[in-house]
């Protein structure tokens, strides 16, 4: 699903006090402002939001580390989830990180987060590990996904119908 009106661009310390709101909103141990504010001044980070006209509707994160990049946060707002815009911050995600040097992407997700896991997953996202009580607010394991090389050819052309599905112009 592609959508003409939603912009993704690099997120900036004025777009907090929305991203605040769909963080205490969709995470069970959100992070702070402050964390926000201290990744936003990361050379080495790469935060997006989507906007749809004056609201934030989702964001998503990454910290390049050498070739890979960790995914850091991603969420949609609660009430615009499963329209694409997800799968469009991703798109985006990877498509800025490249830029900067990543090969691959990695992250941790709770296991029991079937809608992240499905989304990563269409993204070639693979299971790779599980950590222990990895989330300290009740224990719940970790998965640990890794996607393969992003700019070998196999995955180009996933990422080639990803964009064709989900849309996505301009870099943020
Ligand atoms: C995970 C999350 C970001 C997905 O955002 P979204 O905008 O709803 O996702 P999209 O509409 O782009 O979905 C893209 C694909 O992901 C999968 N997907 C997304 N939500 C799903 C769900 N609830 N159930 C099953 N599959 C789902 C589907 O394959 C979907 O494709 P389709 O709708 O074309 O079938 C959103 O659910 C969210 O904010 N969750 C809370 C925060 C969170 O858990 N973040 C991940 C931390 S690791």
């Amino acid at each position: 699903m592609s959508h003409p009106t939603l912009i993704v661009r690099r997120m900036r310390p004025e777009d907090l006090d929305e991203v605040m709101e769909i963080e205490r909103r969709s995470f069970s141990s959100p992070w702070t402002r402050d964390m926000y504010r201290r990744e936003l001044e990361r050379p080495e980070g790469c935060y997006l939001v989507a906007r749809c006209g004056e609201e934030l509707a989702g964001y998503a994160g990454a910290l390049l580390i050498f070739d890979e990049a960790h995914v850091m946060t991603l969420a949609v707002r609660e009430d615009l989830r499963r329209r694409g815009i997800g799968a469009r911050l991703l798109l985006e995600l990877i498509r800025n990180v490249e830029s900067m040097g990543a090969r691959f992407l990695t992250l941790e997700v709770r296991k029991s987060n079937l809608p992240a896991i499905e989304l990563y997953t269409r993204f070639g996202f693979q299971v790779m590990g599980e950590r222990k009580h990895y989330y300290l607010d009740n224990l719940e394991n970790a998965l640990i996904m890794w996607t393969e090389n992003i700019t070998d050819p196999a995955y180009r052309i996933r990422l080639e119908e990803l964009l064709s599905r989900y849309g996505g112009g301009g870099r943020g």
